[in-house]
């Protein structure tokens, strides 16, 4: 398959939502979706404005860590305008929605690691950042950053190589960055739906978590943690049991499984 096409038309052409994807503004480069999703949200977009970005020359992920997005990968931001309650869950509903649409195009089945990434064999094959915002008063703006590994050689990139994996990597063929992209987009907005009326999301997220009865080891900056990843708390916080018997909780982190 050549690489597809990710044009706005043909992302919205019958996209079937209600408006997540409705509005899609198209890039070949740009500093980073979350850049100009910030900007969009600040002057109003339409709720599920979606920035797609062939190549980003600033992109990132959590913690400020540049993020490597060669061509032929996906790189994404959506628009949203959720209530501040609703912000944890989030991270959640993209992580399922993404997982769902993998499994859906190509067959495979990520496994989710607390708190943002996808992996395919132990590695990481896409990574969630969600930013918020204020905009005066109690409103609040959430961008949803999308970077996911779809046609390329991870072996090719040596920052990567080892810890990485792309579904061309895991399938031996290419794959549709349309048809992902698109489905992501229904699958979301299901979940973003649901989001204040129920904890399903939460529940689900937690059930497909692999991290979940794992000896792990937690880094906060400078500072580890070793212990067994007992939970995550309704706000998606990992609580880690320490081998004193006490319990710590983490809002961020990295995790490396023992
Ligand atoms: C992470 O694993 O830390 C999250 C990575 C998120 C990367 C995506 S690529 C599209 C969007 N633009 C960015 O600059 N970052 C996110």
């Amino acid at each position: 398959m050549a690489q597809d096409e990710l044009s706005a038309e043909a992302i919205r052409q019958g996209l079937p939502t209600a408006f997540m994807g409705q509005r899609v503004l198209y890039y070949p480069t740009l500093v980073s979706t979350m850049i100009t999703a910030k900007e969009e949200a600040k002057q109003g977009a339409p709720e599920g404005t979606l920035i797609v970005a062939e190549a980003q020359s600033g992109g990132h992920g959590r913690l400020g860590r540049a993020w490597v997005a060669p061509p032929g990968n996906l790189a994404c931001s959506l628009v949203l305008y959720p209530q501040a309650a609703q912000l944890p869950y989030l991270v959640m509903a993209a992580a399922l929605a993404l997982a769902g649409a993998i499994e859906a195009v190509t067959g495979l089945r990520p496994a989710l690691k607390w708190p943002n990434d996808l992996l395919l064999g132990g590695r990481k094959v896409s990574g969630i950042l969600v930013e918020s915002g204020t905009m005066g008063g109690e409103a609040c703006y959430a961008v949803v950053g999308i970077g996911l590994n779809i046609n390329m050689r991870a072996a090719d990139y040596p920052e990567i190589e080892g810890i990485a994996t792309s579904l061309s990597d895991e399938l031996g063929q290419p794959v549709s960055r349309l048809a992902l992209l698109r489905e992501f987009l229904v699958q979301f907005e299901r979940r973003d739906m649901t989001l204040s009326q129920s904890t399903a999301v939460w529940t689900e997220w937690r059930a497909r978590l692999t991290t979940l009865g794992r000896a792990v080891t937690v880094r906060v900056g400078e500072k580890t943690c070793a212990g067994t990843a007992e939970d995550v708390a309704a706000d998606g916080g990992l609580l880690l049991r320490l081998a004193d018997g006490t319990q710590q909780k983490f809002a961020a982190g990295d995790v490396t499984l023992r």
